[in-house]
């Protein structure tokens, strides 16, 4: 029996035109309309093209170019950009469209489209109310591609809670001496593990800091210390028990090990990575694993873990094993990872709030983790807690004392004088502007000094 030949790849713009066209059709004519029926026609004919060939059809605009199925495909000419900017101002510059889609989704997704203001709240739901099950629409958050140089600094520049910046001390001396060569000491990870279950991970301030944007890049042992409390809050919600939360923490606070053997000017490196630097980043994995199973005293799953962490729940991603899915504690680090990796610098890439970032885990669930565990660790967050002082976007000093029902991100502060910490107002960092944005979000969690009147504050509030 012949397989048949391979199907020429498909024009992006012709998918992304119609639906453009589609949409200003639907605005215009009435439902039924034969202008509508052949735009609906032409779609269906392209994406069903694609489609026999692949189960999905994925569509991403990063910054004006068109890419499908990740592959970047030329786009020329003005008409383009602007057919482009139009729809990335919608919110939607990622178009991901599964085998069985039928024409009717497509025109409801048109609709929607028309009457869609660009906020990209409830996108998912409102078109599942419309009964679109194989087509959905994102904004996509470049993650892999490098274009924008920015300095950050290797470590935070704030105060930090003490236990913390114990710890991220302890880390560094850790991942330095891997870096040069020698073995990794067993007693001092221990210690450290204990550190961040009963310390860090108990304070406030500290998970404040780690949840937070994080204005600094580090690609070590701050990320391997955040992942670790992040990943051991994520363990604690899905009912892991004590020991095997240490267990979690240690292969958490070494999973990216392997990074010590790779050359700093690739692990920062602005600017697009070859096809040969890709390897040698994605080699991490390995090398890492490689480290951890010559280490003895470590929990035997550290070093699956490193090797597992970029893979996906359907076994895609790095390094190739074939189908095999990774470990459940493999897939709880891989949530952390990425969550932090979002909310902290990098040379190509600013930090994004911890809101935002939420979305964007969402938009990765089933691909590159598991859905289960990303609703579980959206949901765990308590991003500020009461007694926490924070710095907002618009670099006011408050003290949370409230919070405010379905919006963990925004709470209620008590505002502070900057030198003082005198109290003024009282702020709801939940209000929001005429078009519907918030005012401000909350850029930082500082500790708190001592000498604070925090109960004080928080009774009179
Ligand atoms: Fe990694």
């Amino acid at each position: 029996m012949s397989t048949p030949p391979p199907a020429a790849p498909i024009d992006p713009l012709a998918v992304l035109k119609g639906l453009a066209a589609l949409r200003r059709l639907t605005g215009t004519y009435p439902p039924g309309h034969p202008m509508i029926g052949q735009k609906l026609k032409e779609i269906g004919d392209v994406t069903a093209a694609h489609l026999q060939g692949s189960e999905l059809l994925r569509i991403d605009v990063i910054r004006g170019d068109v890419f499908l199925d990740s592959v970047p495909t030329s786009s020329e000419g003005q008409a383009n950009h602007q057919l482009l900017s139009q729809l990335t101002a919608l919110g939607v510059d990622s178009i991901h469209i599964t085998r069985g889609v039928e024409l009717d989704e497509f025109l409801a997704v048109a609709e929607f489209l028309w009457q869609f203001s660009g906020s990209g709240d409830g996108v998912a739901s409102q078109l599942a109310a419309r009964n679109v099950r194989h087509i959905t629409l994102g904004k996509l958050i470049p993650l892999d591609t490098r274009w924008r140089a920015q300095q950050w600094p290797d470590a935070p520049t704030v105060p930090l809670d003490p236990d913390y910046a114990e710890s991220i001390h302890r880390a560094q001396q850790t991942f330095e001496d891997t870096a040069a060569g020698k073995p990794i000491d067993v007693v001092t990870v221990r210690d450290l593990v204990q550190l961040l279950i009963h310390k860090v991970a108990r304070s406030n301030a500290a998970l404040g800091q780690i949840l937070a944007v994080k204005q600094y890049e580090n690609l070590t042992y701050c990320h391997s210390v955040n992942v670790s409390v992040l990943s051991l809050m994520l363990g604690k919600q899905v009912g892991l028990d004590e020991a095997t939360q240490a267990a979690l923490v240690e292969a958490a606070l070494l999973h990216d090990v392997g990074k010590t053997q790779i050359p700093l000017e690739i692990v920062k490196k602005a600017g697009a990575l070859d096809k040969h630097e890709r390897k040698i980043i994605e080699s991490h994995t390995t090398l890492g694993a490689e480290i951890l199973v010559q280490t003895s005293g470590l929990h035997p799953l550290t070093p699956t873990i490193a090797l597992e962490h970029h893979r996906g729940p359907k076994g895609t991603g790095y390094p190739d094993l074939g189908n095999a899915i990774p470990h459940p504690m493999s897939q709880i680090v891989t949530v952390a990872d990425i969550y932090e990796a979002i909310t902290g610098a990098r040379t190509y890439q600013a930090p994004t709030p911890p809101e935002r970032a939420c979305l964007i885990l969402a938009r990765l669930a089933g691909e590159k983790m598991n859905t289960a565990l990303v609703k579980t660790f959206v949901n765990a967050i308590t991003f500020f807690p009461l007694g926490s002082l924070v710095r907002t976007s618009r670099n006011e000093l408050g003290l949370v004392i409230g919070t405010n029902r379905g919006e963990p991100l925004h709470p209620v502060i008590r505002l502070l004088d900057q030198l003082t910490y005198e109290p003024t107002e009282r702020l709801n960092t939940a209000t929001r502007d005429a078009s519907g944005a918030y005012e401000r979000h909350i850029s930082q969690s500082l500790p708190v000094p001592e000498g604070l009147d925090v109960r004080g504050m928080l009774e009179a509030a």
